[in-house]
């Protein structure tokens, strides 16, 4: 475990924004990957929390969670100056190999996209991204969309909000697709409830396509030796903690 430190918290909606210091995690971070966090100092709860990685830089990076349950209402308890023992970074992360790039983020899905958007934009590739909430609650995320010069983003609520587009990641895109007809070389790159990614999956405008997707699921140890992430894919069963958490949309069993 490393020993990051807290440099800054921020409080958006019912999720937590931690800036921390780490040089270990923070210098070899690549869009896409994880930490396992410690959210106790005593074995309860027991397991560590994984969390992806909203960007890195020098020796910083930052976490952005959701409060679902025991292990992140406890780290929500922490404040600037605590340390937080965390293990990272691991797994695969996005390849950054797309001439142009749209990004699908459904709620806390646009953790790692954010980060994926930061890079590309560093890297000058064309990204658009498109981002989806269920309700007003988490209307706050739009500030993580990241857009470049020649790109365009568009935050999307389920519920009826004003000045925003109403309907799901998969009516936005089909909305922009209307518009502006998908390049075949663009890359998609999606993260988001396994309703949506499921929906992707069998869409037709995805179809034939390069689509990488970055999964969830529970986990014990995050690197590769519980197996208690083990999910079935075309090509038999594969850890999403060490095989991924990126992977090909078309590899995976709905
Ligand atoms: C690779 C990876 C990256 C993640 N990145 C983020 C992130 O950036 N931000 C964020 O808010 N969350 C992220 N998560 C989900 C996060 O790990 C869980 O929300 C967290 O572990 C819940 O812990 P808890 O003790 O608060 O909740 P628990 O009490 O353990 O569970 C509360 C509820 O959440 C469900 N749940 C718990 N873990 C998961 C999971 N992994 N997938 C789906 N449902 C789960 C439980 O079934 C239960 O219904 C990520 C998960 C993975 C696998
Ligand atoms: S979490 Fe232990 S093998 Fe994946």
């Amino acid at each position: 475990m490393n020993e990051a430190v807290i440099t800054g918290k921020q409080i958006v909606g019912n999720f937590i924004e931690f800036t921390c210091t780490c040089a270990e995690v923070a210098q070899h971070a690549v869009p896409g990957q994880f930490v396992m966090v410690s959210v106790s100092p005593t074995l309860d709860p027991f397991l560590n929390r994984p969390l992806g990685i909203l960007w890195a830089k020098d020796d910083s990076f930052a976490l952005l969670f959701e409060v679902v349950g025991r292990g992140t209402s406890l780290l929500a308890c922490l404040e600037k100056g605590d340390t937080l023992p965390v293990l990272g970074p691991l797994g695969n992360g996005y390849s950054l190999d797309a001439s142009s790039a749209l990004l699908l983020a459904g709620g806390r899905g646009v953790v790692t996209l954010h980060f994926l958007a930061r890079r590309f934009k560093e890297l000058g590739i064309p990204v658009s991204m498109l981002c989806g909430v269920r309700d007003s609650s988490e209307i706050m995320l739009e500030r993580y969309i990241i857009e470049c010069e020649s790109g365009l983003r568009l935050f999307c609520c389920e519920e009826g909000v004003r000045g925003l587009f109403q309907g799901t990641v998969v009516d936005a895109l089909e909305e922009y697709a209307a518009l502006h007809p998908l390049a075949p070389e663009t890359v998609i790159y999606t993260c988001g409830p396994e309703g949506m990614l499921r929906e992707l999956a069998m869409h037709p405008l995805l179809e034939k396509r390069r689509v990488e997707v970055s999964l969830e699921a529970l986990m014990g140890c995050g690197f590769g030796v519980c197996m208690s992430c083990a999910r079935k894919s075309t090509e038999g069963y594969m850890h999403i903690c060490s095989e991924g958490p990126v992977c090909a949309l078309s590899e995976v069993t709905w």
